[in-house]
């Protein structure tokens, strides 16, 4: 497995691949690093759809974080994350620097109004913008037909769908679900900082994910009751506090009064330091 580390090489790479794969494309999985079972399945499933022609990026994108977020402290795996991308099926990993994806003087970002100012946007200014320039960069660079996400970012994948629409750039994006551990808690590289009591009230979020999932499955639909009963499930985890519960349309991310198929039920919560999200879309 190769380890790409310029715009240049990735690009020469997916035309490669391209011209031996009479033309098919290659499939982008983008990643932070500190990879996890969870990306192992986005991985799995782009090398199952693109065997052979596989780019994970890893880059801890400056953009998408406030400044008093964890930029600083976000955890660097390097060496296992090759090993476990190069387990999974990836043919390349592209490492950048900083300087490589922002070019000094860079000033072309990537906004998208209305939506990023939504969930995770709302709490987290700027988050959004980061998101969606480094993505439309990766894609641009990568070339890629196929880009896999995570469905445990719902509202990052909301962001990336309009753009990846607006920009018309012809990358169409592969949604897997989301893992989680036996007990639950979605896999997130953020759950590393959890102490153990942390991890132990970690479990709130999908306690209320299902409590909602069990109120949908018997007929309930209204947004203001099922939002009630995920506030109640919080309120048996005092220390942990609440950002958002919300039921949105997952394409616009504004709320709706109903649940309906499709509907996105999402909540993020600090519990201690650390900011969780995870999500259901209502079945
Ligand atoms: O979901 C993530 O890990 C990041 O937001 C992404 C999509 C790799 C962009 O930096």
């Amino acid at each position: 497995m190769r380890i790409l580390t310029t715009v240049n090489e990735l690009r020469a790479w997916s035309r490669a691949q391209r011209s031996s794969a009479c033309g098919e494309g290659i499939a982008l999985v983008p990643t932070m690093g500190a990879l996890h079972v969870g990306h192992g399945s986005l991985i799995r499933a782009a090398a199952a759809a693109r065997p052979g022609r596989v780019a994970v990026s890893i880059f801890v994108n400056p953009t998408q974080f406030g400044p008093k977020e964890d930029f600083a402290r976000y955890p660097r795996t390097f060496k296992a994350d090759c090993a476990l991308a190069e387990r999974e099926g990836a043919s390349v990993i592209f490492a950048p620097s900083v300087e490589e994806m922002y070019p000094a003087g860079a000033s072309t970002f990537v906004e998208v109004d209305g939506l990023s100012e939504r969930l995770d946007g709302q709490s987290r200014p700027g988050h959004f913008r980061g998101v969606a320039t480094v993505v439309a960069k990766l894609m641009i660079a990568a070339e890629a037909d196929l880009a896999f996400f995570g469905q445990k970012d719902a509202a990052q994948v909301a962001v990336l769908r309009r753009m990846v629409g607006d920009l018309r750039l012809g990358t169409a994006i592969v949604v897997c679900p989301i893992v989680r551990e036996d007990d639950g808690l979605a896999l997130s590289s953020r759950n590393a900082y959890l102490n153990p009591g942390e991890r132990k009230q970690a479990l709130v979020l999908n306690r209320a994910i299902r409590r909602v999932e069990a109120l949908v499955a018997d007929g309930e639909r209204s947004g203001s009751s099922l939002i009630d009963a995920a506030r109640g499930v919080f309120a048996e985890e005092p220390e942990v506090r609440v950002d958002y519960i919300e039921l949105v349309d997952w394409e616009t991310l504004w709320p709706v009064l109903a649940a309906a198929p499709g509907t996105l039920f999402a909540v993020a919560a600090w519990v201690g330091s650390t900011r969780l999200i995870d999500n259901a879309i209502i079945g």
